[in-house]
């Protein structure tokens, strides 16, 4: 990479060094880019090619009932055959799968033999307890082993999985179990996080004890050890299950288009909404992205610091790491228990060679200071990557230099939980630029557009759009398929909206800029400013709620709430704090407002609607816009 001196303007250049280049998958991106938009069809059909199919695909993409796009269609597979199955034929049945740290600092490593066998058991033990294909299963987890070990399980005998984040709280998970109607739970008696117990086991009682729910089964993984409620009936230890499980396990034979998993994210309005992605596209294109931008080789020690419970971890800490047969670091703890170099000491205690992370990670490091990674031995890493929000380049410029040594290019990553993979982003061939995720990934095509839906010029903002689609894109909204062209494919027709805005540099480079709906992205994770409003009606104080997002030197955003209260109370700084804790409680402590403000009124518009941009330009002092639809 070139010296760093240079760098403080963003339109600095990093072009790949000589050794970068002769170890990467692709070394020459402009002819397979061109290749790929050519014959994106056939680029694809090749990428499938390095899979295991049971049977294969008579037709690549049917785009006859547009959005409802289907990839690889006739073929027969079943991800968890390509992910642990394949490989016990090879060498890669002793090889590491994954190597864990709990936060106490205790170790695990399991092989893929060794999990493709507690997989094959966990599956048993599902089907024991009336597990079908079709079947939706709630996971939530903390950071063990057991949660990719438990989705494998699912995806392996046909049942969607719902992984639900460790780090929501009781209204969060009841409405995800009562939207996927799953009557199987697996969780654990609780999780070490930042020296302290999040009480998982408490929270699914919670979340269950209304009975309204259908959760006929609970099963438990015993992490803390420590006492917990118990359902006779309802509740199973995991160890006791598994102990007379058998090792043997057929894998379900699933159509190319059948459903992996759901995975809820929050979006512009309403409750938050189960992404539904499948066997055959997803299995090929997280495989691919992964192969081809983290240029993964067997020798590679990987680690995506993400949690297993959002996209990234199931894209890239659980399929596609074990699809291409790699080795991955799970650390289950704070980044920075008990001290700041937490996760310097682990890259290299375990010698990682790739470290994934989100820009506010990066940001809270920089924050401690430089001495931390230096007391590491960091020289094993040669590839860095960011992921779930945009990337300063002052984070960028301290990443590359304090933590990659200046020799290790970093991959910006854009995409979404609706994409499956990434989108756009660079490959460790292609010259950089701090703070821009760089050029859409191989066969996508990516435009910016104004509000009238017309490309704009160079350098001006507008709305980031698909134009082409893919192999891993979510199918649809799980039972809500109405709402899935109103959300993605109507703003814009013909094009995927991602509810982001960008601009393109004169060089072809996407600068992403944020989210244009109601979404927040706090610290890299998805919230929705609905989600935090009727968590805060839900408080008998509060009358009416609205929640904007604005901008935190770590966090990336930081919740701010307006609480109109119910007669009778009194705005008091105490309250405000007895709201920020009821967030955190019954939504999760990443929820929890940074500031709480009581307000007379809110800024409407005139058939009711909460005009957030108005109460974000006023707390900004910005200019308030077009107010021609208000009525306060
Ligand atoms: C944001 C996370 C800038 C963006 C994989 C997107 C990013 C949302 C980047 C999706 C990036 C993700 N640069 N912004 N490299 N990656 N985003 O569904 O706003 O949790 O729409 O998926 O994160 O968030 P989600």
């Amino acid at each position: 990479m070139t010296e760093l001196a240079t760098v403080a303007t963003s339109s600095a250049v990093y072009a790949p060094s000589a050794e970068v280049i002769a170890r990467a998958h692709v070394k020459d991106w402009d002819t397979l880019r061109a290749y790929s938009l050519e014959h994106p069809l056939e680029f694809w059909a090749e990428r499938a090619r390095e899979l295991e199919w049971f049977q294969e695909w008579t037709q690549v993409l049917d785009d006859s009932n547009k959005p409802f796009f289907k990839w690889f269609v006739g073929g027969k597979i079943n991800i968890v055959h390509n992910a642990l199955d394949r490989h016990m034929k090879t060498w890669r049945k002793n090889k590491l799968a994954y190597i864990w740290q709990g936060e106490d600092g205790s170790e695990r490593a399991i092989s893929y033999g060794e999990l493709h066998r507690m997989v094959n058991q966990f599956a048993n033990v599902l089907k024991s307890l009336g597990v079908r294909k079709g079947d939706r299963v709630t996971i939530y987890m903390g950071r063990v082993i057991e949660l990719p070990a438990a989705m494998l399980a699912c995806a392996k005998i046909g049942a969607i999985h719902s992984v639900v984040y460790g780090g929501f709280s009781v209204e969060a998970l009841r409405g995800r179990i009562a939207d996927s109607q799953s009557r199987v739970l697996i969780t654990c008696d609780g999780a070490f996080v930042n020296g302290k117990v999040v009480e998982l086991k408490q929270i699914v009682d919670d979340a269950l004890k209304p009975g309204d729910l259908p959760v006929e089964k609970v099963i438990v993984y015993r992490r803390t050890g420590r006492a917990i409620g118990w359902v006779e009936g309802r509740d199973h230890w995991w160890h006791e299950l598994m102990q007379d499980a058998s090792p043997i396990c057929e894998t379900e034979v699933m159509d190319a288009e059948d459903p992996l998993f759901i995975l809820y994210t929050s979006g512009s309005t309403g409750k938050p909404k189960a992404l539904l992605h499948t066997h055959g596209g997803y299995a090929v294109y997280t495989y691919t992205t992964m192969r081809y931008v983290f240029d993964i080789q067997d020798e590679d020690r990987w680690w995506c610091a993400a949690d297993p419970g959002w996209i990234t971890g199931h894209s890239y800490i659980v399929y596609a790491p074990l699809m291409n047969g790699a080795t991955s670091i799970i650390y289950e703890g704070g980044p920075a228990y008990p001290a700041p170099d937490r996760w310097w000491s682990i890259v290299e205690q375990y010698g990682v060679t790739i470290l994934y992370c989100a820009p506010t990670a990066i940001r809270g490091f920089m924050r401690y200071g430089d001495e931390w990674p230096h007391k590491h031995d960091l020289s094993s890493l040669r590839l860095l990557g960011t992921v779930g929000e945009p990337i300063n380049p002052e984070a960028w410029l301290w990443f590359y230099k304090h933590v990659g040594g200046e020799r290790c290019p970093i991959m910006d990553t854009w995409w979404q939980t609706e994409t499956g993979g990434f989108m756009i982003t660079p490959l460790p061939v292609v010259p950089l630029k701090p703070g821009s995720a760089t050029r859409p990934f191989f066969t996508i095509q990516a435009e910016i557009v104004d509000d009238a839906g017309q490309p704009v010029k160079p350098n001006e903002e507008g709305y980031l759009t698909i134009l082409t689609p893919w192999p891993g894109m979510a199918r649809t909204i799980y039972g809500d398929p109405d709402r899935y062209i109103q959300t993605y494919w109507s703003r814009f027709p013909g094009r995927y909206f991602t509810g982001d805005s960008a601009r393109v540099d004169e060089d072809g480079y996407f600068w992403i800029i944020g989210r244009v709906d109601d979404v927040i992205k706090v610290s890299g994770y998805r919230l929705g400013t609905a989600e935090v409003e009727s968590a805060l009606v839900s408080h008998p104080a509060v009358a009416e709620a609205a929640a904007i997002g604005l901008p935190h030197e770590v966090r990336g955003n930081a919740i701010h709430v307006f609480v109109i209260l119910r007669s009778g109370y009194e705005g008091t700084p105490a309250l405000a704090e007895e709201l920020r804790q009821h967030v955190g409680k019954v939504l999760g402590p990443i929820a929890r407002p940074e500031r709480v403000e009581f307000v007379a009124r809110l800024p409407k518009t005139r058939s009711g609607k909460i005009m957030r941009r108005v109460l974000k330009a006023r707390a900004l002092g910005l200019p308030e816009g077009d107010l021609s639809t208000l009525e306060e």
